[in-house]
């Protein structure tokens, strides 16, 4: 049996590859991608996630556009790691996938209300989207089995030395989600640093011998050479993805129960998550934190799905048209 989810992200490099596996792996049946602002505008999220759609061929998976800015304060971009684009690298041509006309929020509840079990949501971006469906629908609650993030860390930030950058851009929204009460499982940057793009990985990828391989080195090429510039990183870590992974297969990621606070005042540390993984009794476990990796099964989940989803993409562009 697949497990229904609808990833909330903001397309984005590792987004990207996160909804391809969502959308390439049999252990999950994705019912739709909803976008908000983060690594880029949302104009710009929602157009990559219609470009990656069109490159994979996914064509029976909605996307909606949500918030175009956090609960409270200015926005902030993540232009100087994902480009201007906020998917640079790969040149798209027009997509032919489109987004819908319904706000994600609305979506979201329509597709959780509607279906005969409850879903898990993956936001893999800041969370607005998910705070205001909460704060607009919240009997919206018993539809949702489990909220897996990539988000956080139990260690230091990357947006600023205390905050991952998901936390950073909408602080308020991570507290509303965090303190919701439903199930939470974070994958924090302390385990998507172990999820590195190595050039032994980028090899598999080319060696599927499909465009969608060929756009999947592009997308980690770039990413690549921005971490290695901002950061000194040698390979990028693929944080999205890891969440996704978690459903797919529990045993890829392995948690720890914690109780987890975000921070919203502090002037060096807002937007920094407070984990206590030594389950003090004054401090109630709130969240399952990711700590480790299988990074081997972790690949090649990813490698398959996009292998499969390839090949199927590469089969459709030949297919014979239909005479106009
Ligand atoms: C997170 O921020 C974004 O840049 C990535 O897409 C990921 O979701 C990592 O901090
Ligand atoms: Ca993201």
């Amino acid at each position: 049996m697949s497990v229904p989810i609808i990833i909330d992200c903001d397309p984005g490099h590792d987004d990207a590859i996160a909804i391809l596996l969502a959308a390439g792996d049999p252990a999950i049946d994705l019912l739709a991608i909803t976008t908000v602002a983060g690594n880029q505008v949302v104009e710009k999220t929602t157009l990559n996630a219609r470009r990656i759609c069109t490159a994979a061929a996914i064509t029976d998976v909605p996307i909606a556009a949500g918030c175009a800015r956090p609960l409270v304060g200015t926005r902030y971009v993540a232009a100087d790691v994902h480009g201007d684009s906020g998917m640079d690298g790969p040149s798209f041509g027009e997509p032919t996938v489109s987004a819908v006309s319904e706000h994600a929020v609305d979506l979201m509840y329509r597709l959780l209300t509607g279906h005969p079990e409850p879903v898990v949501l993956v936001p893999t971006a800041p969370l607005t989207n998910i705070a205001l469906l909460l704060i607009r629908y919240p009997e919206v609650t018993r539809h949702i089995r489990e909220i897996v993030l990539m988000g956080g860390s139990t260690e230091r930030g990357n947006r600023t030395p205390a905050a991952e950058f998901n936390m950073y851009a909408d602080p308020e929204a991570a507290d509303i989600v965090f303190r919701s009460g439903l199930p939470l499982t974070m994958c924090g940057l302390n385990v998507t640093h172990q999820a590195l793009a190595t050039p032994d990985v980028l090899a598999r990828f080319e060696g599927l011998g499909t465009e969608l391989g060929g756009i999947c080195v592009e997308l980690m090429t770039y990413f690549g050479a921005t971490y290695r510039k901002l950061w000194g990183f040698d390979a990028p870590p693929l944080h999205d993805p890891v969440a996704v992974a978690r459903v797919i297969d529990a045993a890829i990621v392995h948690c720890a129960e914690a109780s987890v606070a975000v921070e919203l005042r502090g002037q060096h540390t807002r937007g920094a998550t407070v984990v206590d993984l030594h389950r003090h009794p004054d401090r109630p476990v709130n969240a399952q934190v990711a700590l480790s990796l299988d990074r081997e099964r972790f690949w090649d989940r990813i490698v398959t799905a996009v292998g499969r989803l390839g090949e199927r993409a590469d089969r459709a562009d030949r297919a014979p048209r239909a005479d106009p």
